[in-house]
């Protein structure tokens, strides 16, 4: 058969395990780029994916490689390797009959290695587990197998052995990978079926649409359909990447590679969904397919209020590249204006905020993060919610509800208590454990996405020194005792300041917030008062005195650049100061009350 010397596998792994340095070698060992010019990490192409040296777009490649008297075309598929792009991960590995399954020889299974291992298992595809570090003068590859053994029913003589470092073990690894790894099955003749497995904008050519060829052919000037949208195209360009983008003349059934139709909107490009031909279309599309849905949001303002239109195009551009991620308008009365976002997850929210302060010179302020809400309205109306000031008055609401993860955490045995503890105060219920050696447990809890969502991870990996992984995934929508909890200042609810908070939380929370406002605010000619509320019911309360007269006689001497200095220094404060009824509130107050979680 046509396909019969095509092999599509992807490597999964743990964070660090060396999956790109791996690719990099497949690259060197099948000629497909010279040691010169391999550059730190040629996959991980993404200046930022590089600095903080974690994959989070899949970059695919096509090499060639001989054995045997036959040229088989070798193709990779790279996945992204954090929690956040789950969703990813799966669509490429639908894109695959085969994954390495890549563990550190020192460090063993990790969460990530599990969940990714099991998601592979479900999609039906040959693993092949690998030890890779092998050079480490402290692997322990005995001990790594034992675990894989226990965790993910891998037989140990099927293990292979490779060092992504010195290139050890990369030839037969490949050979392993063309042995075991079933051709792909689809056939040329069949109606055009591909899969979408990801995209990227290209400012000349449009949408750069990656595809797995399942069924037909594929040809420049053919006309096809985004079967989700039903959006037809004209096929402009076709290729692959090896690693360079490269132009061919036709995809056929099995292949992988891209394509380009002038698609202006990557809105358009759906990852997961089907592409087929607008004339003789297939009966029916790849299944499984997810819309993507952010789960973290939070405000996004400008520092410098007259910044908002810069921030919209800036948020714009970025979107071009990341339909995952959302932005709205939204209006503040203590940050003015700016926009509500959403993000996968926390990664995520990092990755975007970091990229909107390299690419822009704005100053911008993040709201404390929530996550998504749903909220069933005493009419019977279900609606959703993405922060506190779209939640409907205490009196129409019959049901809050939050998003609840399965939470798998690997760790040391000996941090198992410590880690139930940390567990049942973040609300979690507990599922199971269980061994994978003396040494290694792991232990699994269902467990609100807002308690993940703020430090867990830090806390983790205190708790465990660094030893313990974690991986979740989002089961779905369960009512809560939530509240929103309103801040008011001098009797006047400031809407900037409002959190959605656990009931038996509100309190603590309440005092904290007001504590620190306290703090920031100045003493005015009356009493201020501060208060924390749920509904008309005040649940915490602050006041910041009156001040004296004789207080503003404070008088710095004679020296006048000195006091010069002091004016100029209180002009700019006054600028900041945001007026919230008769109460000055600097904007400080602000951050210092989002920015705290
Ligand atoms: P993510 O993209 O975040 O998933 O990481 P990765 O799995 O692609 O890991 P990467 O290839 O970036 O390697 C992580 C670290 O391990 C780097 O510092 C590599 O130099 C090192 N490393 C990778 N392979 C080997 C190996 O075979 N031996 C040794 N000693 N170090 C290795």
């Amino acid at each position: 058969t046509p396909t019969a010397i095509i092999r599509n596998f992807c490597i999964i792994a743990h964070i660090d395990h060396g999956k790109s340095t791996l690719a990099d070698q497949f690259l060197l060992k099948t000629g497909a780029v010279s040691e010169r010019d391999i550059k730190a990490q040629t996959l991980d192409s993404m200046d930022l994916e590089r600095e903080r040296g974690i994959t989070i777009r899949m970059h695919p490649v096509t090499v060639y490689y001989e054995l045997n008297g036959t040229k088989y075309e070798l193709n990779l598929i790279d996945t992204p390797g954090h929690v956040d792009f789950n969703y990813e991960v799966s669509r490429s590995l639908a894109a695959c009959e085969g994954a390495i399954l890549l563990a550190d020889a020192f460090q063993g299974v990790q969460a990530q290695t599990v969940a990714n291992a099991f998601l592979a298992i479900d999609a039906n595809l040959k693993i092949i587990p690998t030890l890779n570090k092998i050079d480490l003068p402290h692997a322990r590859p005995d001990f790594v197998i034992g675990e894989m053994e226990q965790a993910l029913m891998v037989d140990p003589d099927e293990v292979m052995r490779v060092s992504g470092k010195t290139g050890v073990g990369v030839e037969d690894l490949l050979a392993a990978v063309i042995d075991r790894v079933p051709p792909p099955a689809g056939s040329p003749a069949a109606p055009l079926k591909a899969l979408i497995y990801n995209s990227h904008f290209d400012t000349y050519k449009g949408v750069v649409v990656y595809i797995r060829m399942m069924d037909g052919v594929l040809k420049p000037g053919q006309r096809i359909k985004l079967m989700r949208t039903g959006r037809e195209y004209v096929i402009t360009e076709m290729g692959q990447f090896r690693p360079e983008p490269t132009k061919v003349d036709e995809l056929s059934a099995g292949q992988v590679g891209f394509f380009t139709a002038n698609i202006k909107n990557i809105e358009y490009v759906n990852i997961g969904d089907t592409v087929t031909d607008a004339v003789a279309p297939t009966a029916e599309p790849m299944a499984g397919y997810k819309e993507p849905k952010p789960m973290v949001y939070s405000g996004l303002f400008p520092v410098n209020n007259n910044e908002f239109e810069d921030l919209r195009e800036a948020l714009g551009k970025l979107k071009l590249n990341d339909s995952s991620f959302t932005f709205q308008p939204e209006v503040s009365d203590g940050l003015g204006f700016g926009f509500r976002c959403g993000f996968l997850g926390m990664l995520h929210r990092e990755i975007i905020q970091q990229r909107l302060e390299r690419d822009s010179e704005l100053n911008l302020v993040q709201t404390a993060p929530n996550v998504t809400f749903e909220i069933k309205k005493r009419d019977g109306e279900v609606i959703t919610v993405h922060g506190p000031q779209e939640v409907p008055d205490a009196g129409l609401i019959e049901e809050f509800r939050e998003p609840i993860v399965r939470i798998s955490f690997l760790i040391p045995a000996g941090n198992i208590g410590d880690l139930m503890g940390m567990c049942t105060e973040r609300r979690g219920t507990f599922v199971r454990t269980e061994y994978l050696s003396q040494q290694r447990v792991i232990l699994v809890y269902e467990m609100p996405l807002a308690e993940v969502i703020y430090d867990l991870y830090d806390k983790l990996k205190s708790v465990t020194h660094g030893y313990g992984t974690m991986d979740y995934e989002v089961l779905g929508f369960r009512p809560a005792d939530l509240v929103k909890l309103d801040i008011l200042v001098h009797g006047q609810k400031v809407d900037a300041l409002s959190v959605i908070v656990h009931r038996t939380s509100a309190e603590r929370r309440g005092r904290q917030v007001l504590k620190k406002l306290r703090e920031e605010i100045d003493r005015h000619l009356f009493e201020v008062a501060l208060q924390a509320a749920i509904g008309a019911r005040v649940v915490a309360r602050e006041n910041i005195a009156a001040m004296r007269k004789n207080v503003t006689a404070k008088c710095y001497g004679g020296d006048i650049t000195r006091k010069r200095k002091l004016w100029a220094k209180q002009a700019e404060g006054k600028k900041r100061m945001k007026q919230i009824g008769q109460v000055e509130v600097p904007q400080e107050a602000f951050l210092a009350v989002l920015e705290s979680d």
